[in-house]
């Protein structure tokens, strides 16, 4: 197996997990952001991780996503809703879509990931002003106290259990 880790994090949510991921392959794999530059063609198996952003993931995430195919995926992300929550099953249903038609999805671990003071006001205003999806908005306030402490102990170690279980290491 080639493995690699490639992810994005605005605020750092999804680099804790991320870092996780790497521990817990032993620190053997190459780890990159969605930034870097990268020769796809060297892995056959990527662990993506992603950061939910206005319903989907980031630009830069998306653009790489694209040139991604025939690989095995292990996908993990965060996000400011309760990922059990009705706009959160969505929310993973779409970030799933941009891959599972090409590749092989072998797992997806999503947790809560906190959302600092400014973006928590910005959707106090959109959903004031009936702007955007404000149902979807008002999901990211109903959640913002229990986000605030994840990813914790307990996602990381989640996290890592499902590398064991689908990737054995
Ligand atoms: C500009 C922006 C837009 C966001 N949009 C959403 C959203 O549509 N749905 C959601 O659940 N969370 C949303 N969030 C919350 C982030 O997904 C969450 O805080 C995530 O853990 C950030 O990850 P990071 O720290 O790795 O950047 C948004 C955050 C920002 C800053």
């Amino acid at each position: 197996m080639k493995c690699a880790i490639i992810y994005s994090s605005m605020t750092g949510n999804t680099k804790l997990l991320a870092d996780g991921v790497y521990r817990q392959l032993d620190e053997l794999v190459p780890i990159y952001t969605v930034k870097d530059k990268i020769d796809l063609d060297a892995y056959d198996t990527l662990c993506l991780g992603y950061w939910i952003k206005k319903g989907g993931c980031d630009k830069a995430t998306k653009k790489l996503w694209d040139n991604i195919h025939d690989k095995k995926i292990v996908l993990f992300g965060t996000m400011g809703v309760n990922p059990d929550s009705e706009v959160g099953q969505q929310q993973v249903e779409k970030i799933e879509r941009l891959l599972a038609d090409r590749n092989q999805i072998l797992g997806h671990f999503v947790c809560s990931g906190k959302m600092e003071a400014e973006q928590l006001a910005l959707c106090k205003e959109k959903v004031a002003a009936s702007l955007d999806n404000p149902p979807a908005i008002q999901a990211q306030l109903d959640n913002a106290d229990y986000a605030a402490n994840h990813p914790d102990k307990m996602d990381i170690l989640e996290l890592q259990r499902l590398i064991h279980e689908v990737l054995k290491r």
